[in-house]
């Protein structure tokens, strides 16, 4: 489909919903349980009034920030996500690309469904300097993340991002109902079970065969990196996170922080960065909106460790919001993961142009010249 058609992350999420089979789309777009705290993290943001200041005539408002040593013209980030090669032939490497191409960065889940030595390839071939970030389970213990690690370093991807929030999986149940699974790959005989429900997305179904074959005459070396589903979840520890500093000299960051006393605790442990994030209300249904938790761990760690956030983002506004609550940048999630399913790297690409847009709107009718000079000065709690 022509990505030009879509105007918000709401069109690519109908779009998506209209292209990828209902159990993909449930799976992206799903939480788990009665999906309050998935709800949460939208309605946390609408929570959040914006104070504009009359008579700043704000040109081009400036977006670019720095992480890690490293200039990116856009505060958003792609997050790690599974499966993401099933969405679209495109796959984790049309994310990375699409990221490099607006001057972002993204993140390679160990369960996005393509190998890290594959999807770096893939971004060296498309001229990329590096592949992004690498994002770590690691079900079967040390002997398995070490191994990760270690070729995540090898394949030259430049953060790494450990994720503790998953030491069993969130109870999903739209996805146990269409009897779909994160560790399925897809192949002919997963593809029948499922046949009622792919036979009424023929367009989609004959992309991903034919991307298939082509993978398989190539030997890309496809599936899961790690078995997260078989093995009910990824129990990494804070001993874990310290044995995982010493192996990896790049910026690391830890995922799923939701409190101070777990932020002071990952730069304890030698982190340089902190993810607040709730897994987009996946995981612990009940877990705080990440924008109520926010500005807690922007004051205990935002002057020592870089303080990163992510459920619930759709819109330019929301990435305002956090980077005014002391958020260095955010990530999405769902919001890339409909762009891509709808219409591939393009379609992410739409996604972060529609992003960038929205941001520069608001800081224009905020009167803000730049992302830099966001605070919290420019917040009211909604009545
Ligand atoms: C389909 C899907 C798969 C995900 N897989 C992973 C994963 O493999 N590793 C991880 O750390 N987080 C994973 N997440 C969580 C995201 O990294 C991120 O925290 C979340 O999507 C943010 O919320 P949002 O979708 O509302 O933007 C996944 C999220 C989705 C929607």
């Amino acid at each position: 489909m022509n990505a030009s058609r879509i105007v918000s992350v709401a069109d690519a999420r109908r779009r998506a919903s209209r292209t990828v089979p209902r159990a993909l789309f449930d799976y992206v777009d799903g939480g788990a349980d009665d999906e309050l705290t998935m709800a949460g993290n939208t309605e946390a943001f609408r929570r959040i009034g914006l104070v504009p200041r009359m008579g700043n005539r704000v040109g081009a408002p400036g977006l670019s920030i720095e992480l890690f040593g490293t200039r990116l013209s856009l505060p958003v980030l792609l997050a790690p996500c599974g499966l993401v090669s099933a969405l679209h032939p495109d796959g984790p490497v049309g994310a990375a690309r699409a990221a490099a191409s607006r001057g972002t960065v993204a993140t390679l889940s160990a369960v996005a469904g393509l190998a890290p030595e594959a999807v770096a390839a893939g971004c060296r071939s498309g001229g990329m300097a590096d592949p992004g970030w690498f994002q770590l389970y690691a079900p079967g213990g040390r002997p398995e993340w070490e191994g990760l690690v270690d070729r995540a370093a090898a394949s030259g991807f430049t953060a790494l991002v450990v994720t503790l929030d998953t030491p069993a999986l969130g109870n999903r149940e739209r996805d146990r109902r269409n009897g779909f699974s994160a560790d399925m790959h897809l192949d002919p005989l997963e593809i029948g079970r499922l046949a009622v429900q792919f036979a009424t997305r023929p367009g989609w179904l004959a992309r991903m065969g034919a991307a298939q074959l082509a993978a398989r005459r190539s030997e890309v070396p496809s599936g899961p990196t790690v078995g997260l589903v078989a093995a009910g979840g990824s129990p990494l520890s804070w001993d874990d996170l310290v044995a995982i500093r010493e192996r990896w000299s790049g910026p690391l960051l830890v995922k799923g922080v939701l409190s101070a006393e777990d932020a002071r605790r990952a730069v304890a442990s030698g982190c340089d960065g902190v993810i607040v994030s709730n897994h987009g209300g996946r995981q612990l249904d009940g877990a705080p909106p990440t924008m109520q938790v926010l500005p807690d761990v922007v004051d205990a760690v935002g002057s020592s460790a870089t303080v990163l956030v992510d459920s619930g983002v759709r819109r330019g506004g929301d990435v305002v919001r956090a980077l005014a609550v002391g958020a260095d940048a955010v990530l999405v999630g769902r919001a890339f993961l409909y762009g891509l399913a709808a219409a591939g790297t393009a379609g992410v690409q739409r996604v972060l142009d529609i992003l960038r847009t929205d941001i520069e709107r608001t800081l224009v009718l905020l009167g803000c010249p730049d992302v830099a000079s966001l605070d919290r000065t420019w917040l009211a709690a909604a009545p």
